[in-house]
C-alpha cells in the first residue's frame, strides 16, 4: 500500500457515540540528525534515532459527534490545563489530517495529554506528542471504520511526521531510520522504519543532563528553515548520507568505537551548522561545552565506552552501556554536575509506544 495515497473510510452512518483511545509514545534522541527540510515536511537527509524508555507523552483523544455545522472544535488540555498555543498548532495539523481521516469531518475532539518528563525541562516534546497523537488517530480510524488499518505503524509514522519530522521516528521502539537512503532497503522520506541492531546496542542508556531548562532561543523550525540557504548545505547532506551508511554498519556489527565517533561528529556538526547559518545562533551554554569536554576526558581516563550527543538546545545526552551504569552514574553526580546533582534524567533504550488506559490528568 502506498501510504502517500492512504485515505480512511468515508463513514456510511452518522457518528452517535463518543469514543476515547489513549497511547503513550516515547521521545527519541537522534544520532544522525535531521536538519533541513523540503516539500511537505520531507527531510533533506536521512536521520537515525534511538527511542527512549522513560521520556514519554501520554495522550487520550475523545472523539464526540459534531452537533454543529462549523469546523472541528478542539479542546486541548496539557497536564490538566488548557494550552491554547500548542492547541493552535494541533488544530492546523488536524485540519490537514481530514484528507487522511474523513471521520475528522464528523467529530469534535478533546485531547488530553501529559509528559512523564518534568515540565519545562527543555526536552523537546513534539516528537513524543505528535507520535502519541498519530497513534490515537490511527486507532480511531479503526474504531470508526470497523476494520484494521493495514500497515498501522507505517501510517502512524507518516501522520506523526506531518506533525513534526522527528515524531515519525517515535512510533517504534529501539533504533529507527527516517529518510530515503541507498544504505537501507525499504527506507522512505515519507515515514520511518525500525532497525535491527546488534544486541549490544539494546543495552544503551541515556543520561539527559539538564544544563538549561529554559525555552530555546531559536526553534527547530527556525533552524531547519536556515538550512535552505546554508552555504554548507550540500556538504552536510553528503556527510549525513555517509554517516548513515557507517552507523548502520556499526549498529549491525556491534562496532562501538565507530558508533561513538559518528554520534559526536553529528552533535558537533548540528551546532556548527547553527553557528554558520545566516543569521547564526548558538544554542550551547558555556556549561554545555564544559561538560562535553569533561565527558571526553573521563572516557579516556577511565576507558569507559561513552559519548555525548546534543539536540537543538543546550542539554546533553550522555550515552553509555548498562554494564557501566554504576560507574557512569557516579561520575555524573560527583564529577559532571557542579550545582544541582538532581539535574539529569535517567533514561535508556526504550521498547516503543503502547496503548494505555490514560490516568494522568494533571
Ligand atoms: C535537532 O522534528 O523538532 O532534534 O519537523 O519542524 O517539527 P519539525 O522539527 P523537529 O526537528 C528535530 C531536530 C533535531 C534532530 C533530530 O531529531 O533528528
Amino acid at each position: 500500500m502506498s501510504i502517500e495515497g492512504f485515505r480512511g473510510t468515508e463513514l456510511k452512518a452518522p457518528i452517535t457515540q463518543a469514543i476515547s483511545v489513549a497511547w503513550k509514545s516515547p521521545s527519541n534522541i537522534a544520532l544522525v540528525k535531521y536538519w533541513g527540510k523540503k516539500g511537505r515536511q520531507l527531510p533533506v537527509n536521512p536521520s537515525l534515532s534511538m527511542s527512549l524508555g522513560v521520556a514519554f507523552t501520554e495522550t487520550r483523544v475523545t472523539a464526540k459527534p459534531r452537533l454543529h455545522s462549523g469546523p472541528l472544535a478542539l479542546e486541548f488540555i496539557f497536564e490538566g490545563l488548557p494550552n491554547p498555543a500548542f492547541g493552535e498548532r494541533i488544530s492546523g495539523f488536524l485540519l490537514e489530517m481530514e484528507q487522511i481521516f474523513p471521520f475528522l469531518k464528523e467529530v469534535d475532539l478533546l485531547i488530553e495529554t501529559s509528559n512523564t518528563f518534568p515540565h519545562s525541562s527543555g526536552i523537546a516534546s513534539s516528537a513524543s506528542a505528535f507520535s502519541a497523537l498519530a497513534l490515537c488517530l490511527c486507532e480511531l480510524e479503526e474504531e470508526f471504520s470497523g476494520t484494521p488499518v493495514p500497515d498501522f505503524y507505517k501510517l502512524a509514522s507518516y501522520v506523526a511526521r506531518l506533525g513534526s519530522g522527528s515524531a515519525g521516528r517515535s512510533v517504534y521502539g529501539g533504533f529507527t531510520l527516517w529518510g530515503k537512503t541507498d544504505a537501507l532497503q525499504g527506507s522512505d522520506d515519507e515515514y520511518a522504519v525500525p532497525l535491527n541492531v546488534h544486541p549490544k546496542f539494546q543495552e544503551l542508556r541515556d543520561a539527559i543532563i539538564l544544563v538549561n531548562k529554559g525555552k530555546k532561543k531559536v526553534s527547530s523550525s527556525g533552524g531547519h528553515k536556515r538550512m535552505e540557504s546554508h552555504p554548507f548545505a550540500a556538504a552536510r547532506i553528503q556527510q549525513a548520507v555517509q554517516n548513515i551508511q557507517n552507523l548502520l554498519n556499526a549498529l549491525s556489527s556491534g562496532d562501538i568505537d565507530t558508533f561513538i565517533k559518528i554520534t559526536e561528529n553529528e552533535a558537533l556538526t548540528l551546532h556548527a551548522l547553527m553557528m554558520t547559518s545566516d543569521p547564526g545562533f548558538i544554542l550551547m551554554d558555556p556549561e554545555t561545552v564544559r561538560i562535553i569536554n569533561r565527558i571526553v576526558e573521563l572516557r579516556d581516563e577511565y576507558a569507559i565506552p561513552m559519548c555525548f550527543t546534543l539536540d537543538a538546545g543546550p542539554n546533553i545526552h550522555l550515552l553509555y552501556f548498562e554494564k557501566d551504569r554504576e560507574q557512569v552514574q557516579q561520575l555524573i553526580v560527583e564529577d559532571l554536575l557542579k550545582k544541582d546533582k538532581q539535574n539529569w534524567i535517567d533514561d535508556a533504550f526504550g521498547t516503543g509506544p503502547e496503548r494505555i488506559l490514560f490516568t494522568h490528568q494533571d
